[in-house]
Parts: structure tokens; C-alpha cells; sequence
């Protein structure tokens, strides 16, 4: 199971960062799980750094620029020279700044270029009875996958996000079966792009509202490959707790 913890802005102390990547480093010794960290960009400079263990770091974003005059951008060169392996691409808190799929499919294409494997997130704002919704889904993947090479298509991981589960609590989260019908689905969109079986190697997580209290249930229900972790991340207890409920 793949734990990708992304601290969005609630981390804003190098102390705060330093104390969960040192309880990230003891949680990932755990046999089945693989952490990924994603901090804010100054704190995942400083992490990067000076990492000397297996634990690997995601940026939470990276630029649609190439670099040069281009102020306030962090590029995927800059950020894979650094040691950086994953982005995390089309979060819908981005999203809801304006980021459009021309430019989430945009900034996968800077990600794989300079070998970041983008996590990208798709997901529906609100569902609706006759699942109109599903066509929001496949426009996402199709914006992403389409101007891809065959192998291109195989570095990405999705992570399925429903904006309706975002930031509440486990109680509001994706119920089992609703998750596992998804990833069907998002596996059957997947068939459009990738040859024969390749669909089922395609990595999937789910974020939204993940807790300790339904992490293990949601992964036992479904056929994911594992969580991209919002509030549950940012304390060290809770995600401790988490990711012992998974491994
Ligand atoms: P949450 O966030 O776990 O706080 O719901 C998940 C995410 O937005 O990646």
C-alpha cells in the first residue's frame, strides 16, 4: 500500500516537518507500506536535502514553465535535481484556482519529461442519480492520457479524489463499494488508452477523508493501491495510527 501524505499548507514549521518526517521514516520500516511525502515547497527543499533514507517526496504541485523569467514558478527540473521522485498534479484545491485539464495534462507532460512520476488527482464535485458524474471522470483521464506515449501512460498514478469527501471526516468518506465500482470504472476508462491488461498495472489511490477509523476497510473493500492522506497526515500520532491500520 502506497501512503502519500500531503500536508498542503497545514505544515508551516520546519520543527512540525522535521518531527513527521522522523515518525515517517520509523513508519515506513513497516513491511507493505511505501510513504510518500509531500510538503510545502520550502520544507520539501529542506527535507530532500539532506534525505538519506528510502522515504521519497512528492511535490505537492510543480510550474507549467520551463524555468527562466518566469517569477514564484518551481519547475520539475529544479525539483527532480533536487531529489524529488513524485508530483502531485490536478489537486482539486488547484483545480479550484483556475488550474484547467489543458494544464494539468501540461504540467504531466514537464513531470515526465524531467522523470517525476506525477500523481494525478481526479475526482467529481458531486454525484448525481442518472451519473453524469462518470463523464467528468473520463474527460479528466482523457485530457491527461491522450497526448501521452504508450510508456509515458504507464508512469502515472491516479488518485481518485471526490471533492464531496475532501477534508471531512471518515464518516463522510467514499463507502467500499462506491470506491471499488469506481476504480472499476476508472480502469475501463484506462482501456481507451493503454493495450491489453495494462490497465490493471495503472496505480490507483484514493483520498478523502482517509483516518485511521476506515483506512483499513476502504482497502480491504476495493481494489486500490493505496491512500493520498490530507488532514490524517499532518499530525504524528494519527498518522501513525493510519498507516499501522493499513500495514
Ligand atoms: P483529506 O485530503 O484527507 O484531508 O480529505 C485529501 C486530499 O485532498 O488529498
Amino acid at each position: 500500500m502506497i501512503i502519500a501524505a500531503n500536508w498542503k499548507a497545514y505544515v508551516e514549521s520546519a520543527t512540525k516537518a522535521k518531527a513527521l518526517f522522523a515518525s515517517a521514516k520509523r513508519m515506513a520500516a513497516r513491511p507493505g507500506v511505501e510513504i510518500i511525502l509531500a510538503p510545502p515547497a520550502p520544507l520539501l527543499g529542506l527535507l530532500v536535502a539532506d534525505n538519506k533514507s528510502k522515504v521519497p517526496f512528492a511535490s505537492q504541485d510543480i510550474s507549467d514553465t520551463t524555468g527562466g523569467a518566469a517569477t514564484g514558478e518551481t519547475t520539475a527540473a529544479l525539483l527532480s535535481g533536487m531529489g524529488v521522485q513524485y508530483t502531485i498534479l490536478g489537486h482539486s484545491e488547484r483545480r479550484a484556482m483556475g488550474e484547467t485539464d489543458a494544464v494539468v495534462a501540461s504540467k504531466v507532460g514537464h513531470a515526465l519529461a524531467h522523470g517525476l512520476m506525477p500523481i494525478v488527482c481526479i475526482g467529481e464535485r458531486e454525484r448525481d442519480a442518472e451519473a453524469h458524474y462518470l463523464h467528468g471522470i473520463r474527460t479528466q483521464i482523457a485530457a491527461v492520457y491522450a497526448p501521452l506515449s504508450p510508456k509515458e501512460r504507464m508512469s502515472i498514478v491516479i488518485a481518485y479524489e471526490p471533492i464531496w469527501a475532501i477534508g471531512k471526516d471518515a464518516s463522510e468518506a467514499i463507502m467500499p463499494h462506491d470506491l471499488q465500482e469506481m476504480v472499476l470504472y476508472i480502469r475501463k476508462v484506462l482501456t481507451d488508452y493503454l493495450p491489453g491488461r495494462a490497465s490493471e498495472a495503472t496505480k490507483i489511490l484514493y483520498g478523502g477523508s482517509v483516518e485511521p477509523g476506515n483506512a483499513r476497510e476502504l482497502a480491504g473493500g476495493s481494489d486500490i493501491s493505496g491512500f493520498l492522506v490530507g488532514h490524517a497526515s499532518v499530525d504524528v500520532t494519527t498518522f501513525a495510527a493510519l498507516v499501522k491500520a493499513v500495514s
